[in-house]
């Protein structure tokens, strides 16, 4: 039996029904499915999805939460020009989520992408221009961005705790070896048919791409922590690959003779290194680190100031002439004394959502936004910038060159004002604040 949540988190409530429409209902699209369905003010109207029985199982969803029956499409550009909706959450693979946006907004929607690699520079220009073009904002579902840790050490960074910024580390470091390796056969486009249970739509990339492929994950709270495209931008980018040596050892040891992955000669480098330089002077590293040994899955997450550090992987804190000399604190001391106040509210609020409940945070961000008309916290330019590293990279790698990183707000991020974790009134000015659009 579930029960239908009704929403009074400050900051996050929304006051209209919002109908939606959710592309891609496979593994996180049936996570989102659930945290949309459990909502009041929430309707699924509508999903689509390439197999049958995703449908069926989505179908099947909807009515465990009493909703009505969604309409179901094969076809995204069928579903966004013809069911009644608001917004399309966007949870396929990787390659359609730009165009699919695109598609959406120019059907008079606004857009939601969950998290992946841009596929090339072109593309994220575009999402920024049809944005600009239709005036229908397309938010980035980056739900690290809502962690409790990051949204905290965003208080801290805001109130001078850390001191003046330097630098900042992050990544995407987990072990995908048996399922990257997993896909079978010659045809291994995520967009060409059904994927079977043993295709894995990430292979693909890997088998011919080299570059930093899941960017968005580190670097978004990172980037929320530097103000980028808000006061702060990213001015250039410097990529290196290590050699590409794990895919093929795990395969050599675990796959039959037979298997056709015994043949791939993956591009991706197993260690992928990428260096932001800022406008404000600081120096942002991400990792990318998903095909050797490893037991844990981390975002290696470090900011460091002139006054302390926050490194995530130890869950550590070192503040000057606050703890002990030369000695590390627990972070959650200060995670807690500096937690967020949608992350109180939340937990007053006895919501369970998936990841922690970064998920439900970042649902209702994107709710609200469209509820209430204003901008998104994560809007179309972060989505660009951050989606845009991995074809940035890319090249990087290619060239050996430093390359010069796009600036998509067009010289807006100058005046333009952070709203990211805002809440109460100036929240509210800075949201519907829109030069940019
Ligand atoms: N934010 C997070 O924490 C998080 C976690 C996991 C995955 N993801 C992201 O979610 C996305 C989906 O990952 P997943 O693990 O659910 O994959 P999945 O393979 O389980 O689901 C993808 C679904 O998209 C459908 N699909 C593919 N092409 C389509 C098309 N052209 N039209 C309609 N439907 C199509 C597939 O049939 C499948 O059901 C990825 O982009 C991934 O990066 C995000």
């Amino acid at each position: 039996m579930f029960i239908r949540l009704t929403h009074s988190v400050n900051g996050i409530m929304s006051d209209a029904t919002v109908t939606l429409g959710i592309t891609g209902v496979g593994h996180r699209g049936t996570s989102l499915l659930r945290n949309c369905a459990a909502m009041e003010d929430v309707r699924i109207r509508a999903v689509c999805d390439l197999q049958e029985r995703r449908l069926d199982a989505a179908q099947h969803t909807l009515e465990e939460f009493q909703q009505p029956a969604p309409d179901r499409y094969t076809d995204h550009s069928q579903m966004v020009s013809e069911a009644d909706l608001d917004g399309v959450i966007i949870a396929t693979s990787w390659r359609q989520h730009i165009p699919f946006a695109i598609e959406a907004m120019e059907a008079g929607l606004w857009a939601a992408m969950d998290v992946g690699p841009a596929s090339s520079l072109e593309e994220c220009w575009e999402l920024v221009q049809t944005s600009q073009e239709t005036s229908q904002q397309c938010m980035l579902l980056e739900n690290c961005c809502f962690r409790r840790e990051p949204l905290s050490v965003l208080n801290m960074a805001r109130d001078g705790v850390l001191g003046d910024l330097v630098h900042t580390e992050c990544g995407y470091c987990h072990d995908l070896r048996p399922r990257l390796n997993a896909t079978i056969g010659t045809s291994r486009e995520e967009t060409s048919i059904p994927m079977k249970n043993d295709r894995y739509y990430r292979s693909i990339h890997h088998e011919k791409r080299n570059g930093d492929l899941y960017p968005t994950h580190g670097v978004g709270p990172m980037a929320k922590c530097l103000d980028i495209n808000q006061g702060n931008r990213f001015v250039s980018l410097s990529s290196h690959a290590s050699k590409a040596a794990g895919l093929r050892d795990w395969g050599d040891r675990h796959l039959p003779d037979d298997h056709p992955n015994r043949d791939i000669d993956w591009s991706h480098g197993d260690i992928i290194t990428t260096v932001l330089t800022c406008a404000n002077g600081q120096t942002c590293t991400i990792t990318h680190d998903v095909s050797l040994p490893r037991p844990d899955n981390s975002k290696r997450y470090c900011v460091r100031g002139t006054r302390g550090m926050w490194q995530d992987e130890r869950d550590s804190i070192y503040i000057d002439d606050r703890g002990p000399d030369h000695e590390w604190e627990p972070a959650e001391t200060y995670i807690d004394e500096y937690e967020h106040e949608l992350w109180r509210e939340y937990r007053n609020a006895g919501i369970e959502a998936g990841h922690g409940g970064s998920d439900y945070l970042v649902l209702r961000s994107f709710v609200r936004s469209i509820a209430q008309d204003v901008r998104p916290p994560i809007d179309v330019y972060d989505a660009a910038t951050w989606m845009a590293i991995a074809p940035l990279s890319e090249d990087a790698i290619a060239t050996g060159d430093t390359v010069a990183f796009p600036d998509f707000t067009d010289g807006n991020w100058l005046t333009d004002e952070p709203i990211f974790g805002l809440t109460g009134e100036v929240a509210e000015d800075r949201l519907s604040f829109s030069t940019l659009l």
